[in-house]
């Protein structure tokens, strides 16, 4: 797994791609398809810029939306799965699912209001991505070793 604190372009690789690192799979019903899915549709939105690292305003809004609603789907269904095991760290948890899907939707307004994004606002995605797959997910993985689950 890379370092937390590494930059979003050292995570992408030649292809410009993202791959969940072997440390982060949760191998918990779902949860790993569901990352898998996320990490998608980022890929796909690196692609959709152009060489001049510029993307249409109202095709980056759409994207991030699509990826929002994953997003929203995959919280719910991880909170439940956490509930379900009364997780611990549930309440904090579903604070920071909520604070991302905040943030997502923000940069998403964002950028219906201009002409073009800059790759940085995709950045903005990544990061909240990382943070889902490597910081906060990790906690329920060591959760789930501790029940032998
Ligand atoms: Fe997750
Ligand atoms: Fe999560």
């Amino acid at each position: 797994m890379p370092p937390v604190g590494q930059e979003h372009g050292d995570r992408l690789d030649m292809n410009e791609r993202f791959d969940i690192p072997t440390a982060a799979l949760i191998h918990y019903k779902e949860i790993d398809l569901e990352h898998q899915a996320l990490v998608e549709i980022l890929n796909s939105l690196t692609h959709a810029f152009g060489e001049n690292d510029q993307l249409n305003g109202a095709l980056f809004y759409e994207q991030a939306m699509q990826f929002l609603h994953a997003f929203e789907h995959h919280s719910a269904n991880e909170e439940k799965e956490m509930a379900d095991l009364a997780f611990p760290g549930l309440a904090i948890h579903r604070k920071h699912h909520a604070n991302s899907i905040d943030k997502v939707q923000q940069i998403a307004n964002e950028a219906l209001q201009r002409p073009f994004v800059i790759k940085s606002s995709f950045f903005e995605l990544f990061d909240r991505l990382i943070d889902e797959l490597l910081r906060d997910d990790i906690l329920f993985r060591e959760f789930l070793d501790g029940r032998g689950l």
